[in-house]
């Protein structure tokens, strides 16, 4: 191909997903000033209201903090969460990590900016989401509310979710920091090493905060290192605003999740959530009096507060200088449901396909047997905080008879006699997970939904199916002619009793108010699958780090998920970024070229691939680039996701994909500095479509600070 006719499109196209980022605008130096101004006029008594929410329930969904109606301050009206508006109906989109399988950032900013426009439009201007703790392991009760287990993925999706929804509200990505097990989650400490620390279970919520401009932060529950977050000067201080420059608030978790008064505030905790509980007048005055916390620290957290306030032009009806959108126009209206949809198709993750038996055929004669009671009920996910209720949503028995077109669907129920499964063409099992099994562990809340039986939520202790959902996959694999398994779920699912009895297998997560549609759509072809897995599917539990639901202190270190298995050598189930399609593509023409003035931070590497669509029809490809290191005097995980791109192409279309990938991205921690560090090594970028199918190849060697020439595996030609 020559270069004129080079269709290049960006993995990443920063300005797009940044465009209308209210964040990135501020003039700070002004917002300063009139800070400044604002503050010399307010009281201690002002002060301390603004650093505590309103009451322990909230006013009509919101939750509110701070405010004061005589300085013309309004108040912060706080709004869950990462899968749509909890505030009366909303669109319910697919769970995060059902979206983070799209590995589409140009979707997740959209979406983003509905769930912002919607929060707004309920009166809302904080949006308690992006969910970004990372998965350390999949068994974790709310794993569907974050992206993956890579931080370099859930930092891309992180940022493009952040940038749209702060179109309209400011965010506040949670839980700040090592929130990944939900059991224990208001007693247990994530214990980990400074590097560990820097490169997986932080970067994503320093690009966050640094590429975003995150207005707000919240605390998690648990402890790191010994010390809860919520009063953890090592994470609210020296890396949050002494390294990050973060300029926003941070407030705690809800309830439990603020654990000292003069401590937490000295730490750096600004706002205590939902309600003063160690915020009392009674003691803060304590406090005060004792010379433990002194008036200055007041100052300065509520300073924080007012400071965005000020910034995103707050008012009781405005915020982001726009007046609140009308919310019978917004509110799960077309456009939103219409992208609710695509992100429910983008997202589903096509893991086997014998023979070619998707897509289904729809002709007359062709008889589909729909069996599980999954299949006609509304399944959208945890009940936690995180739930959302929509008018109305489509079961995949809807979205299967509305795709069918001249085929017959018959339903059995779970418990139906499946003998007669023979007569038909294909039987469709739908099975999985529901907030029964994991989520947001908050036993009354899911008590009441439940009616008064106890839903368990939480961790599961094992990545298997329920005995039930098994069971019911096995008698209707014996029996049927072939099987088609549609699961359901918020994670990784251990599918090996079953996997080789049946012909296919479609991942589709929690998938939003139109995912029953969405699934008639991919199974009948009428869409291509091109999900991938954002979190690797183990064949064992035990092939994954030791997972104990019960524990109370966790050692955390530089592997887990994909870097796990790869360190061991262990062969997944079905590897991170996996994900079939009814088309085939071909990668080829790896291009890899240095520049020295890639960014501020200095030089950087540009690499090209070229894509090409060579099956019969149109579909997605999705590209991802993989970094090695070797001779390094530190200890190297074997790779590193540092790139993915996604592009749509018509059958024998052709485009080049290019990455960014700078100098930042191939450094390393090092805890003797308290530095990043770039590294004279051997340095190995592999690209393709998944974490275990990487063919193309190039490899650069920097001594004494230089760079030598690249080396290609295959030549390009
Ligand atoms: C959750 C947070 C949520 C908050 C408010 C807490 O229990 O951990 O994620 O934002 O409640 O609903």
């Amino acid at each position: 191909m020559s270069p004129e006719s080079e269709n290049v499109l960006p993995a990443f196209d920063a300005d797009a997903i940044h465009a209308g980022n209210f964040a990135l605008g501020i003039d700070h130096e002004k917002v300063a000033r009139e800070v400044d101004t604002l503050m010399a006029r307010m009281s201690l008594a002002q002060k301390i209201h603004e650093i505590r929410g309103h009451g322990p329930l909230p006013a009509d969904s919101l939750w509110c903090a701070g405010g004061d109606e005589e300085l013309g301050i309004a108040a912060w009206r706080m709004v869950d969460g990462p899968r749509g508006a909890r505030a009366g109906v909303a669109t319910a989109f697919p769970v995060a990590i059902a979206r983070a399988a799209t590995f589409d950032v140009d979707l997740e900013r959209r979406v983003g900016m509905a769930i912002g426009l919607e929060v707004a439009a309920k009166g809302g201007n904080v949006l308690l989401a992006p969910t970004i703790n990372l998965l350390r392991h999949p068994g974790w009760g709310r794993a569907q509310e974050t992206y993956s287990e890579d931080t370099h993925h859930t930092g891309a999706m992180g940022v493009a979710f952040i940038s749209g929804a702060q179109n309209h509200v400011l965010t506040s990505p949670k839980h700040f920091a090592l929130n990944n097990l939900e059991n224990t989650r208001f007693e247990m400490s994530g214990d980990i090493d400074a590097r560990s620390l820097r490169e997986v279970y932080l970067r994503h919520f320093e690009r966050c905060v640094v590429e975003a401009g995150a207005a707000s932060v919240m605390t998690a529950y648990n402890k790191v290192n010994g010390t809860y977050c919520c009063q953890n000067p090592e994470l609210l201080q020296a890396i949050l605003r002494d390294d990050w420059g973060f300029r926003g608030f941070v407030e705690s978790d809800w309830y439990l999740g603020t654990r000292s008064t003069a401590r937490a505030l000295n730490a750096g905790l600004d706002i205590e959530m939902p309600a003063p509980y160690r915020f009392t007048d009674e003691k803060l005055e304590e406090a005060l009096a004792s010379g433990r916390l002194h008036e200055d620290t007041i100052h300065r957290n509520a300073r924080h507060s007012v400071y965005q306030k000020v910034a995103w032009q707050l008012e009781d009806d405005a915020v982001a200088g726009k007046t609140r959108p009308d919310a019978a126009r917004f509110v799960e209206c077309d456009e939103h449901v219409a992208l609710a949809r695509e992100a429910a198709e983008k997202s589903m993750v096509l893991l086997k396909n014998a023979a070619e038996l998707l897509p289904l055929e729809r002709t007359g004669d062709t008889r589909i047997a729909l069996v599980g009671d999954l299949a006609d009920e509304i399944n959208l996910g945890d009940r936690g905080s995180s739930m959302v209720t929509s008018t109305r949503v489509s079961k995949p028995l809807d979205g299967i008879r509305a795709a069918a077109g001249g085929a017959t669907v018959t339903h059995f129920a779970s418990d139906a006699d499946l003998t007669g499964l023979a007569d038909f063409d294909v039987c469709v099992v739908v099975a999985g997970l529901s907030y029964r099994d994991e989520g947001e562990f908050i036993p009354t809340a899911q008590q009441e939904a439940e009616g008064g039986d106890l839903a368990r939520g939480g961790d599961r202790e094992s990545l298997a199916l329920p005995a039930a959902q098994r069971d019911l996959i096995e008698r209707a694999a014996t029996v049927a002619r072939r099987t088609v398994v549609v699961l359901q779920g918020g994670s990784a699912i251990v599918v090996r009793d079953w996997i080789d009895d049946v012909e296919a297998l479609l991942m589709t997560w929690y998938a939003g108010r139109e995912g029953g549609l969405a699934l008639g759509r991919v199974l009948f072809g009428d869409v291509c699958p091109s999900g991938r897995l954002p979190v690797s599917f183990p064949r064992h539990d035990d092939d994954l780090l030791p997972w104990d639901v019960a524990a109370l202190s966790v050692e955390h270190d530089l592997l887990h998920g994909y870097r796990w298995l790869d360190h061991h050598a262990v062969a997944p189930e079905f590897p991170f970024g996996f994900g079939l399609s009814y088309t085939r593509f071909d990668l080829s023409e790896l291009r890899v070229t240095r520049s020295e003035d890639e960014d501020a931070s200095g030089g950087g590497f540009r690499c090209r691939v070229g894509v090409h669509n060579v099956g019969a029809r149109a579909g997605a490809a999705v590209v991802q680039l993989y970094v090695s290191c070797s001779d390094s005097r530190v200890f190297r995980v074997p790779k590193e996701l540092r790139g993915f791109g996604r592009v749509e192409l018509e059958a024998d279309g052709r485009a080049t994909l290019e990455f960014a990938l700078p100098d930042a991205d191939l450094c390393f921690w090092d805890v003797e500095t308290e530095s990043w560090q770039l590294e004279d090594c051997r340095y190995r970028f592999r690209v393709g479509s998944s974490s275990a199918d990487l063919p193309l190849e190039a490899t650069c060697r920097r001594a004494d600070g230089s760079w030598e020439s690249v080396v290609y595996s295959p030549s390009p030609q």
